[in-house]
C-alpha cells in the first residue's frame, strides 16, 4: 500500500525521485500550474521548455523532464490539468492529474507532489487522486512493478486540521476504492457468493461493523425465490450478507443494496462467448455496498447504515432456472423468468425487499444491471433512476465526489410491457428502454420508501487503457457517490 504524507517542506530540498507539476490550457496557452513553491528559475526553464516538448497541457499527458540544477529531485514530471479559469484547475482535473502522474511513476520509491494544494479540499484531491493511481492490481501476477511507495504532498497548508482531516478522508476513501476493485479483479473461481460472504465478514473484523449471512436453507425459508432461483444452477449456492453500521446518535438510517452475481454466463438464456468475458465483474454493485458501509464506519460519520449484499452465482446446470420458471419474491410477488440473463433484477427485488423491512429513511440500489445502460450511457456515465429527490440527490452528489452519474426517468408507460401470462410480472420487457424497464422492474418492489437505483453496467469494468486514476478492469466507481450521499446525511 501507497503511503502519503502532508508536509510544507521546501520542494526544491525534497530528495525525491520525481517531482510531480501541473501544466494547463489557459485559452490557447500551455501553462504551468504551480503548486508549491517551485524555485522561480525551475518555472522559468520549464515554463520556456514547454512549446519545444510538445507538452498541451490536455488531461492525461504525463511527461517525465530532468528536473536541472535547482531540485534535489531527479526528474519532473508535468501532468496535464486541461483548462483553467480563473480558480484554478478544478477539483475532479487535479484528482486525475495526480492519478495519471502516480500511475506512470510505478516502480518509483519516493514522489513529490506539487499540485495546486492551496486549501484542504485541493489537499483531498491531490491525495484522493494520487491514491487511486497507485493502484495496482498484482493477486494473480508472477512479476510486478510496484506501484510508487511512498508520496509526499507539499502543502502550505499541510499543518491545519482541515487538510488533515481530508488527508484522512482520502486514505480511507482511496483503500474503499481499492477494495471494490479488488474484488470485481478477482477470478470468479475465487470469487463466489460463500466466499464474497467471508471476505465480507473478514472486512468488517476489528470494526463497528456487523456482518449477518443468510445461507440457501435460510434464503428458502425466508421467502428469497429470486436469489434461489437465480443461484440454483451453481454448484455455489446463493448468499445474502446483510451489513451494518449503526453509531449512537444516527442522524439517518440509509439501506443500500448491491447486485453481487459472482459470475453471470446468463443462465440457460446463455450469453454468447464475448459477452461472457467480463461476467465477472457482475458482483460490483455488492462490492461497492460492502466497501461504502465499511468506509463510512471508518469515518465514523453519524449515519445509520444497512447494506444488502445480493449474492448469486448465474450459471446453466440440470438444475438451473428454466425460462417460463414462476418464482415468488420476498414479500409474495410472484415473477415468471421469461429470459434468464435478466437475473440481477430478481437476486434486487428480493434484497430491496428485505431492505425495505427496516423503513429506512432513504434506499439505494446499485447494480451492473443492463446492456442498455452502456447504449444509453457509454462506458463512463453511470445512470440514476428512483424518486424524484432521492435522484437529484445522487446526482449532486455525484458531481460533488467527481463521479458521473446522469438522470433517467421511471416511464410508467413502460410497465406495461412486463405482463405476463401467468404471473403477477415478467422479469423482461420492451427491448427500447431496457435500462429504464429493468429500474421500472425494481420500483415494483421498493415500495414508499424514498429510493433511488443506480446502473453502474458501463462504469464498473474499464475494458478500455487506464487514464487518469482509473486502472484497467474494476474501477470502484460509485464509491465516492455513495459515500457523499451518506455524509450528507449525516448534516441533515
Ligand atoms: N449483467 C448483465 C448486464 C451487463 C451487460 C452488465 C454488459 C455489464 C455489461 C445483466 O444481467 C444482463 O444480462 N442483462 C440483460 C437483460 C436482458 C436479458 C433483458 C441485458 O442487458 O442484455
Ligand atoms: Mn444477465
Ligand atoms: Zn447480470
Amino acid at each position: 500500500m501507497t503511503e502519503l504524507t502532508l508536509t510544507t517542506k521546501n520542494v526544491a530540498r525534497i530528495q525525491a525521485d520525481a517531482v510531480v507539476v501541473a501544466v494547463g490550457r489557459r485559452g490557447e496557452e500551455t501553462v504551468l500550474v504551480p503548486g508549491a513553491d517551485l524555485p522561480s528559475s525551475t518555472v522559468k526553464t520549464l515554463t520556456s521548455l514547454l512549446p519545444a516538448l510538445g507538452v498541451s497541457g490536455k488531461a492525461d499527458e504525463v511527461l517525465r523532464v530532468a528536473a536541472g540544477k535547482d531540485l534535489a529531485a531527479d526528474v519532473v514530471v508535468l501532468t496535464g490539468v486541461g483548462p483553467v479559469g480563473e480558480g484554478g484547475a478544478d477539483l475532479e482535473a487535479l484528482r486525475r492529474a495526480a492519478g495519471a502522474a502516480v500511475r506512470s511513476l510505478a516502480g518509483t520509491a519516493d514522489v513529490a507532489l506539487a499540485l495546486p494544494a492551496a486549501t484542504a479540499e485541493q489537499v483531498g484531491a491531490v491525495a484522493e487522486g494520487a491514491l487511486l493511481g497507485a493502484y495496482s492490481f498484482d493477486r494473480y501476477r508472477t512479476t510486478r512493478t510496484a506501484p510508487v511507495a511512498r508520496l509526499e504532498l507539499v502543502s502550505d497548508v499541510a499543518r491545519s486540521k482541515e487538510a488533515k482531516a481530508a488527508h484522512a478522508r482520502a486514505v480511507v476513501v482511496a483503500g474503499a476504492v481499492a477494495g471494490v476493485r479488488d474484488l470485481v479483479n478477482a477470478s470468479p473461481a475465487d470469487l463466489y457468493p460463500q466466499s464474497f460472504a467471508e471476505e465480507a465478514t473478514a472486512g468488517a473484523k476489528g470494526t463497528k461493523v456487523k456482518v449477518t449471512v443468510l445461507d440457501e436453507k435460510e434464503l428458502a425459508a425466508g421467502g428469497f425465490g429470486g436469489l434461489v432461483g437465480v443461484g440454483m444452477g451453481s454448484a455455489r449456492p446463493p448468499r445474502l450478507v446483510k451489513v451494518t453500521y449503526s453509531p449512537a446518535r444516527a442522524k439517518a438510517h440509509v439501506g443500500l443494496v448491491g447486485k453481487g452475481i459472482t459470475f453471470d454466463s446468463g443462465g440457460l438464456s446463455i450469453k454468447p462467448a464475448k459477452g461472457m468475458e467480463t461476467m465477472k465483474m457482475d458482483m460490483a454493485g455488492a462490492a461497492t455496498v460492502l466497501h461504502t458501509v465499511l468506509a463510512a464506519a471508518a469515518l465514523e460519520l453519524p449515519v445509520r447504515v444497512t447494506g444488502w449484499l445480493a449474492l448469486a452465482e448465474n450459471m446453466p446446470s440440470s438444475t438451473a432456472q428454466r425460462p417460463s420458471d414462476v418464482i415468488t419474491i420476498r414479500g409474495g410477488k410472484t415473477v415468471e423468468v421469461l429470459n434468464t440473463d435478466a437475473e440481477g433484477r430478481l437476486v434486487m427485488a428480493d434484497a430491496l425487499v428485505a431492505a425495505g423491512e427496516e423503513n429506512p429513511d432513504l434506499l439505494i440500489d446499485i447494480a451492473t444491471l443492463t446492456g442498455a445502460q452502456m447504449v444509453a450511457l457509454g462506458s463512463q456515465v453511470g445512470a440514476v433512476m428512483g424518486t424524484d429527490d432521492v435522484r437529484e440527490e445522487v446526482v449532486a452528489a455525484a458531481g460533488a465526489a467527481g463521479e458521473q452519474f446522469w438522470p433517467m426517468p421511471l416511464p410508467a408507460e413502460l410497465a406495461d410491457s412486463m405482463k405476463s401470462q401467468v404471473a403477477d410480472i415478467a422479469n423482461m420487457g420492451d427491448r427500447f428502454g431496457g435500462m429504464l424497464v429493468a429500474g421500472l422492474f425494481l420500483k415494483e418492489f421498493v415500495g414508499d420508501t424514498p429510493w433511488a437505483h443506480l446502473d453502474i453496467a458501463g462504469p464498473a469494468f474499464n475494458e478500455g487503457s487506464p487514464r487518469g486514476y482509473t486502472p484497467e478492469g474494476g474501477t470502484g466507481m460509485g464509491v465516492r457517490t455513495l459515500l457523499t450521499v451518506l455524509e450528507k446525511a449525516a448534516i441533515r
